[in-house]
């Protein structure tokens, strides 16, 4: 049990290790700390609301008491409301009307439509790759990647913040898994000349926005050592895609190396509302992960609505027509008011922005009074971001007003004073 937290256990001490007796006794003993203790309820509570519609600018919500009540939305990824944007959402269902609502089949058995292979097409047009291939999820692209190109005998040398994903697909890859600290380029060069000769297979894999801080991986350093120690790059702009660069084109593009990146990986299910993940690259290796990413060629491919939706993202993607400007305005706001009323909002520069709290408990409490007061947002505990730095992942949306912004900052300087996390 932890000593944190006043001795208090919390959610992180139930993380299955092995050798208990049975299986699932960690599953009792987790079932009976829910039942037993007013703060794992809170934790649940958190954790277990219901929306009642779409992910919109505030969406009625379902409590796990049973409760229903509106709230403006700070927890979804989907930053630029595109999830119910009209034409998207008319794209959609004409294509459910045509295609239905599944495919039926993997990939290369039957499961890809013509609008499979012109959102592929897109995609690479987008990023100006040879190609691009889709996933049904953002998980099972990383691990599909990572896994067909890297193997024993390599090496993944990855940022410590990287998403889960990436860090299963290396270990599935049975590759030698370096990690370097927190966007620290003196350690990653240091890893790079540490390696021996022999290993020739080296991949550099980094989050484009890291997707708990919202901050930016300096990509043009990381392109420089990745050429200078004869490395590939890879790069999982999930939060990037659609919001970050001067054209929306991504971290890469933000950090003048868009064309430099040997896999652009990334998801569909965040700005671009929908779901699914891809990696654009040159053909010949997007041809290999046909054959050999697992993930695509042994799971169902995305359904025919979803990439329809998402064919139309692009549309508004490449003509600039997403609500990009919007969206920053409201980050500016959002980031600077919080800012000015002493939260500490780590170094975003994306729509994700951290309010750590650094204690489990407050920062539940903080969450709950801020939903029930009409304000929505996500926890982030220990093992996702360190113990010290739990915190508040507020994620905005182009749909938010000037008056919700108003609003929203402040309940924040209300109840952030309430919990001691601000004077
Ligand atoms: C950086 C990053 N990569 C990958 C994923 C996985 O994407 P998906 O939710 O589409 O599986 C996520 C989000 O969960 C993410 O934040």
């Amino acid at each position: 049990m932890t000593t944190e937290n006043n001795g208090q256990k919390v959610f992180e001490d139930f993380i299955g290790g092995g050798g208990q007796a049975d299986l699932f006794d960690k599953a009792g003993e987790l079932d009976a700390y829910f039942k037993g203790h007013s703060y794992a309820q809170s934790y649940g509570s958190a954790l277990g609301v219901q929306l009642l519609g779409a992910s919109s600018r505030q969406p009625e919500l379902l409590e796990a008491d049973g409760r229903r009540h509106e709230a403006l939305m700070l927890g979804s990824n989907s930053y630029l409301g595109l999830t119910t944007h009209p034409e998207v959402v008319a794209a959609s269902k004409a294509a459910c009307d045509k295609y239905g609502y599944g495919t039926g089949a993997v990939s290369l058995y039957a499961g890809t439509t013509d609008l499979h292979k012109r959102l592929e097409r897109a995609i690479a047009e987008f990023y100006g790759a040879e190609d691009a291939i889709l996933f049904p999820c953002g998980y099972s692209a990383n691990v599909g990647i990572i896994s067909a190109l890297c193997g024993p005998g390599d090496v993944v040398i990855n940022d410590a913040a990287n998403h889960a994903s990436i860090f299963d697909g290396c270990r599935l890859s049975g590759a030698d898994i370096k990690v370097y600290l927190h966007n620290n380029m003196r350690h990653l060069e240091k890893t790079l000349r540490a390696l021996p000769e022999a290993k020739k297979g080296r991949l550099i894999i980094t989050d484009g926005v890291f997707s708990m801080a919202g901050d930016l991986a300096p990509l043009g350093e990381i392109v420089a050592l990745a050429a200078r120690y004869g490395a590939r790059v890879m790069v999982d702009d999930a939060h990037g895609l659609g919001i970050v660069g001067p054209t929306g084109r991504g971290t890469a593009e933000q950090c003048g190396v868009a064309g430099k990146i040997d896999l652009s990986a990334g998801v569909l299910s965040k700005s671009p509302g929908g779901l699914g993940g891809y990696c654009a690259g040159s053909a010949a290796v997007v041809q290999y992960l046909r054959f050999y990413a697992r993930t695509y060629f042994f799971s169902t491919s995305l359904p025919a609505p979803v990439a329809a939706g998402l064919l139309e993202v692009f549309r508004l993607f490449t003509e600039d027509k997403a609500g990009r400007a919007q969206l920053w305005r409201n980050i500016d706001a959002l980031r600077s008011g919080l800012q000015a009323l002493g939260f500490d909002t780590g170094s975003s520069g994306s729509a994700v922005i951290p309010v750590i709290v650094g204690d489990e408990l407050r920062l539940v409490a903080l969450c709950n009074d801020l939903r029930e007061r009409g304000v929505y947002t996500n926890i982030v505990t220990y093992p996702a971001v360190r113990r010290k730095e739990c915190r508040l992942r507020l994620c905005v949306m182009s749909t938010l007003t000037p008056e919700d912004i108003a609003r929203i900052l402040a309940l924040f300087a209300e109840l952030g004073r309430k919990h001691g996390v601000i004077k």
